[in-house]
């Protein structure tokens, strides 16, 4: 009764310039792992879940690519929404479809864009998730111990006491405070950052938009007879253009009351920036991160450095930089300046 939905339709507007919405983070291998992110995400699952009860879920545009990448999956399992939404009507979606299709379905929701540094350490912690789901009906999140006050992530508050062996029951969900709260949380010791990866039944998912989004789950009632049908996509077409775009944080996790947290160390990373994949890489004796299979480093220090394996990329004397290299755009910036990309890339986008 084991399942798990990969969500692929994110439009990765970081990590510019190598990510960029027509080819978004997750197809990417930020880190030249030699697999892209969603390539390492479906891998790490099926070493545990069974390839036919795994679903990758992404936005008509990223279909084709998601087939290329994971030839492994048969197109039944690869579901596209026909707009972008964010993530709540994905999830409602295929809550409603494994509800009807295995009314026992226990669900993990896996972000497909994440760095796990420990797969076994992951699973260990992900199949006792799953048992606590299945027989306690609860949802189930993954914390991971904070390290400074990021604003873009939910961050998770819980009770003293465990009801089972490291597992909580959550006091408070926030996503995305401001940065005052996020200072609050962090300064109070208090907080876990939450993974983004959510753990619960498919019955209980449904009765949870019953409850917290009421408009949006009498949508996909109205559509129960066509899910694993012929008729489905059809349905989806009809579903889309009446969904709220609302993340799953904002639209249940900060309204349920039957959420608990693991606090897990697997070695996560949702690599949002350079700055994570830097940390992330190995470095050499001079404190380089280097992606790429030429690049050449010349009294160069603690640079972060991304090239595209068919071309040579030479750094000489450049201390704390981040280099990217892509077909048509060069990035060079400051390393403690990145955060200053987003504000530019905006503009730059109008003009390339
Ligand atoms: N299918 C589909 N459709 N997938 C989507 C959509 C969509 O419309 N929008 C986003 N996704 C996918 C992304 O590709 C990503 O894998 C995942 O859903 C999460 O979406 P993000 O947009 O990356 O969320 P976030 O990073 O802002 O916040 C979430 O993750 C944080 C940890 O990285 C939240 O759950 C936070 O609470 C959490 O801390
Ligand atoms: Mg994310």
């Amino acid at each position: 009764h084991n399942y798990v939905a990969i969500l692929a339709g994110g439009i990765g507007s970081r990590f510019w310039p190598k990510s960029r919405t027509p080819f978004p983070k997750q197809f990417l291998d930020i880190l030249n792992t030699g697999k892209t992110l969603i390539q390492s995400t479906f891998d790490r699952y099926a070493g545990f879940i069974p390839k036919e009860n795994i679903f990758i879920i992404t936005s008509a545009d990223y279909t084709d690519i998601v087939k290329k990448q994971l030839p492994q999956v048969s197109d039944e399992n690869i579901l596209s929404e026909p707009s972008r939404k964010n993530t709540a009507p994905c999830i409602a979606y295929i809550a409603f479809k494994l509800m009807q299709k295995d009314p026992e379905a226990a669900l993990i929701v896996a972000p497909s864009d994440h760095l796990v540094l420990d797969n076994a350490e992951f699973e260990r912690v992900a199949t006792i998730a799953l048992d606590f789901a299945l027989h306690m009906k609860a949802f189930v999140t993954l914390g991971i111990k904070p390290t400074y006050p990021n604003t873009g992530y939910g961050y998770i508050q819980h009770e003293a006491m465990s009801v089972a062996d490291n597992i909580y029951k959550v006091k408070t969900f926030t996503e995305k405070p401001n940065t005052e709260l996020a200072k609050a949380f962090i300064a109070s010791g208090d907080f876990l950052w939450n993974a983004g990866i959510f753990i619960w039944r498919a019955k209980q998912v449904v009765e949870a938009f019953e409850r917290h989004q009421p408009e949006m789950y009498e949508v996909f009632a109205a559509e129960i007879p066509h899910y694993n049908t012929p008729q489905e996509q059809e349905a989806l077409e009809r579903i889309y253009p009446l969904c709220t775009n609302i993340s799953i944080d904002y639209a249940i996790m900060e309204q349920a009351n039957n959420v608990y947290v693991i606090p897990s160390s697997f070695g996560w990373s949702d690599l949002g920036t350079w700055n994570s994949a830097y940390d992330n890489l190995e470095k050499d004796y001079l404190g380089n991160a280097v992606a790429g299979d030429h690049v050449m480093i010349i009294d160069a220090t603690k640079c972060m450095v991304s090239a595209p394996n068919d071309k040579l990329v030479v750094l000489q004397g450049l201390d704390d930089f981040i280099v990217v290299d892509t077909k048509d755009v060069l990035l060079i910036c400051k390393k403690d300046k990145e955060q200053q990309i987003k504000d530019y890339v905006a503009e730059v986008k109008r003009n390339i």
